[in-house]
């Protein structure tokens, strides 16, 4: 079974739709509300799980009631949390989550105690969390130093490492990080921040992104797809044609598909081909991980567009 070490932030996600997004300033009436489990972290691993692969989390639960909630759920999905922490005296993580309806959102987030974690903690985890074969999947809504000690180990101990920088941070690159990265899977705008500039053309931008250092980079697009990048060239792959209600997660669903296949053995282009049918799925539902498809859903949606 492919193995997943997902790190990143475990949230519990604030959603509030509206037939569009407020200006700067404006209050708008009329809009559903809903209370669901999310951050990029823990959308990855109950994405990773639900696509097949064997996960172990490493996260931070705040010591109250939502805390425990969202830990429940993680394990009911199949998730290994041996070595997640439960941080006494702080709170659970909450993101603000505006959607319209024409799908695009707005998103805050108070880390809680994902903001607590230290390198330490990545330090002390056993060598037997990152070996040879498996797939570290990482994403930063933890400390930086959480991000780095996860890298530099799961380098160190010859995982295939995966990063998703979001949101972007530079120290990535300041750091010397990304010559440890085997992928980085930016979109545009997460891009354009570690390279400090925009590109029109997403091939340049993403070109410059691997000039960085890491070994091959996949650019998501939006609705345009995304385009893989290595030493092989560039090659673009189309998004599924979809009716978009919500695009949160998306990228999570993606990523965590993308690992899943990977750590089955698929090249780069095929893991991003079948990711982009589990991203396809996953903003056809509100909300991140309710909107999280299956393996089953992956493969029937990859097979019928094939
Ligand atoms: O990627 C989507 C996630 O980003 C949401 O679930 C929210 O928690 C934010 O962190």
């Amino acid at each position: 079974m492919a193995r997943i070490v997902v790190v990143g932030a475990s949230l519990t996600d604030m959603n509030l739709r509206l037939a569009r997004l407020p200006r700067p300033g404006e209050t708008l009436l009329g809009g559903t509300f809903f209370n669901a489990p999310g951050g990029k972290g823990a959308n990855q691993a109950v994405a990773a799980s639900r696509a097949g692969g064997q996960v172990t989390f490493l996260t931070a639960f705040g010591d109250d009631d939502i805390g425990r909630s969202i830990r429940a759920h993680d394990e009911a999905e199949g998730i290994d949390l041996r070595y997640a922490k439960t941080v006494s005296g702080a709170s659970t993580g909450v993101a603000l989550i505006l959607v319209g309806d024409d799908g695009e959102n707005l998103i805050g987030v108070a880390m809680g105690a994902n903001g607590l974690l230290t390198s330490e903690y990545i330090q002390q985890l056993p060598d037997e969390v990152f070996t040879p074969g498996g797939v570290l999947l990482v994403s930063l809504e933890v400390p930086i130093d959480v991000s780095e000690a996860a890298i530099r180990r799961g380098h160190a101990g010859g995982m295939v490492v995966v990063v998703n920088p979001a949101p972007a941070d530079s120290r990535l690159v300041e750091r010397g990080l990304m010559p440890l990265i085997d992928v980085l899977t930016p979109n545009e705008s997460e891009a354009a921040e570690l390279t400090g500039g925009d590109a029109s053309d997403p091939r340049e931008l993403a070109e410059r992104v691997r000039g960085l250092g890491t070994k091959s980079v996949v650019l998501t697009l939006g609705g345009q797809g995304c385009l893989v990048v290595n030493k092989a060239g560039a090659t673009p792959i189309p998004a599924r044609r979809v009716e978009v209600v919500d695009t949160v997660g998306a990228g999570d669903a993606f990523n965590a598909a993308l690992a899943v296949a990977l750590a089955e053995g698929r090249s780069l282009v095929e893991a991003a081909t079948w990711a982009s049918s589990a991203a396809a799925i996953a903003v056809t539902k509100p909300g991140a991980q309710g909107a999280l498809p299956t393996r089953a859903q992956i493969d029937s949606l990859a097979q019928q567009l094939t």
